[in-house]
């Protein structure tokens, strides 16, 4: 990116509007083609609707235990659910094959218990909601919760209503299932039932309620209304809309291409509920790769031969660089100050200079005036679009709480936050140092991702990562430089910040970590020691 002028001159997707008239044509067409595909049949069929239950997930065994309490083990770790009344033990068992959700909401007191250990256990991704068809008893989906509050809720839906397919929606294989997801979604379904995948052909395109229901082995409008409360599927608020990019959501969303969105979602914790981090899953079947690639075959030019005497080659960047360690426990009997984070922040980010200057459209005109702005660091394109959220847990002369850094002014702003997301934040960070204690500060790097997306087309996402990784050793060094300990962290939880921040996670989200303190004496730099994580 260092062509900063150089501008992508494809327009977006979304900009490219064919005439209305051919749009209308293209529509009818699909909905014919769509309507063929799916076999209407000759009326409308009055079905039950089908029933949503609530079952434990296949790793989950639950067990009553002799101290009386309801146990859950999930991969051998036990789970105590506490001690509710008999009655409610009984059909809390009996979420081993599922109870109906809508019995959950009952006055009486084992009804209220039994709610509670559903929502514990959902709380915990522990739970599956099957969706069965009424006349032959078959479940025709099931539902994956994804994200930690999901419940599943049924968007009310009329006839009229037209609705179509998010473009971040998909529809895959895993193992032997087919999986509906979404990187905007609490939850995946899993589609047992075909007809639920013809329908999902049909709504490439937006479709009333009215004409879905008409389709033969049509699901139930409550499927409809779980997709809509999922935003795999979107309402529109004109019938003449149609359903394209700049329908679904805010401009930000309108601004992410699908792979980067999906990127972002999957490569954090907070938004899936599949493993993350250092869980090694090819133990048992593949070799771990070697720490040094196997040399290639051929003439080789020595280079230490032609290293300069020792004197000339120990430059201060070169001892920097050899010093550079991470430092994951810090002396909280001496915490870091006020004057050394604020020395820290204007050393490695803090803007240097700002200039404006108007977007060539490379056929003689001007786009419109950007500004850009200079940082210690490098950053694609120029563009700057990391932000620093300070967590300070022990700070000398700064009070704990949550700041965002205003680069260009050089001053913090205290965010207001609850002090257990916080307390989350850190403990997070601990865990994933698999350190002794909360860091004295952890710096969040979000990033703003609508700057990036605004010019570059599919690469947005991989140039704030790498942008990212150019800020984090700069963070490194100075923290070397200083006497200071610091220590990335590879996970985020992008959920959490944006319950703690209120910023969606689409509009600004976590993307990477660094926890910084005053190092105690360890032995980390020791060249021999496994890394922690
Ligand atoms: C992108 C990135 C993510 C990292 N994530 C973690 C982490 O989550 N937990 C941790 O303890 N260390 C983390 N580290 C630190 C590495 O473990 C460390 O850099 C590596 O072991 C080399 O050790 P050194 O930094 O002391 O030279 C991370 C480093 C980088 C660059």
């Amino acid at each position: 990116m260092a062509n900063r002028g150089r501008v992508t001159k494809a327009k977006p997707k979304a900009a490219t509007g064919k005439p209305a008239k051919a749009k209308e044509k293209a529509r009818e067409k699909a909905t014919a083609k769509a309507k063929a595909i799916a076999r209407p049949a000759a009326a409308p069929q009055r079905l039950a609707p089908p029933v949503l239950s609530v079952r434990v997930a296949p790793q989950v065994t639950l067990e009553s235990w002799s101290n009386g309490h309801l146990g859950a083990v999930v991969d051998f770790y036990p789970l105590d659910l506490g001690q509710p009344s008999e009655a409610a033990k009984k059909r809390v068992l009996a979420l081993k094959d599922g109870i109906k959700l809508g019995t959950l909401g009952g006055e009486r007191q084992a009804d209220q218990e039994v709610a509670r250990v559903v929502q514990v256990l959902a709380r915990q991704g522990l739970v599956e909601y099957p969706l069965t068809r009424e006349a032959d008893r078959a479940e025709i989906a099931i539902i994956e919760p994804q994200m930690a509050d999901y419940w599943p809720d049924v968007s009310k839906l009329a006839s009229t209503d037209t609705v179509v397919l998010s473009r971040f929606a998909y529809l895959r294989r895993r193992g032997s299932e087919m999986v509906l997801e979404s990187p905007r979604a609490g939850a995946l379904i899993r589609i047992i039932d075909p007809a639920i995948a013809t329908m999902l052909t049909m709504l490439a395109t937006p479709q009333t309620v009215g004409t879905l229901r008409k389709l033969a082995g049509f699901p139930g409008i409550e499927l409809l209304g779980l997709l809509v409360d999922c935003a795999i599927l979107f309402k529109l608020d004109k019938p003449e809309d149609d359903g394209r990019r700049p329908s679904e959501g805010d401009e930000t969303l309108v601004m992410w291409d699908f792979h980067d969105l999906l990127f972002h979602a999957r490569s954090a914790e907070g938004r899936q509920a599949n493993l993350v981090g250092g869980a090694y899953p090819y133990l048992d079947s593949i070799a771990p790769p070697p720490a040094i690639r196997p040399g290639w075959q051929g003439a080789r030019v020595d280079l230490k031969a032609a290293l300069p005497t020792p004197s000339e080659t120990v430059s201060s960047a070169a001892k920097l660089f050899r010093e550079r360690v991470s430092v994951r426990d810090y002396d909280d009997q001496n915490p870091i100050t006020l004057a050394e984070l604020s020395l820290f922040l204007d050393g490695t980010a803090r803007v240097l200079s700002r200039w404006e200057s108007p977007l060539d459209l490379e056929d003689g005109s001007d786009g419109p005036m950007l500004d850009y702005t200079r940082r210690p660091y490098p950053t694609g394109g120029s563009a700057y679009e990391l932000e620093l959220y300070v967590t300070v847990a022990n700070c000398a002369g700064l009070a704990s709480g949550l700041y965002h850094y205003d680069a260009d002014a050089h001053t913090l702003t205290q965010i207001p936050a609850r002090p257990e997301q916080l307390g989350a934040m850190l403990d997070f960070a601990q865990f994933a140092m698999g350190a002794d204690g909360r860091p004295q500060i952890l710096l969040t790097v979000t990033s703003r991702f609508a700057r990036l997306a605004w010019k570059y087309s599919s690469i947005a996402y991989a140039l704030t990562l790498k942008d990212v990784g150019a800020l984090l050793q700069t963070l490194y060094l100075m923290a070397a430089d200083m006497g200071l300990g610091g220590c990335a962290v590879g996970t985020s939880d992008i959920d959490l910040f944006e319950k703690t921040t209120g910023l969606p996670f689409h509009v600004e989200g976590p993307v990477g970590q660094f926890t910084l303190g005053r190092p105690v004496a360890t032995d980390e730099a020791s060249d021999t020691s496994p890394p922690r994580r």
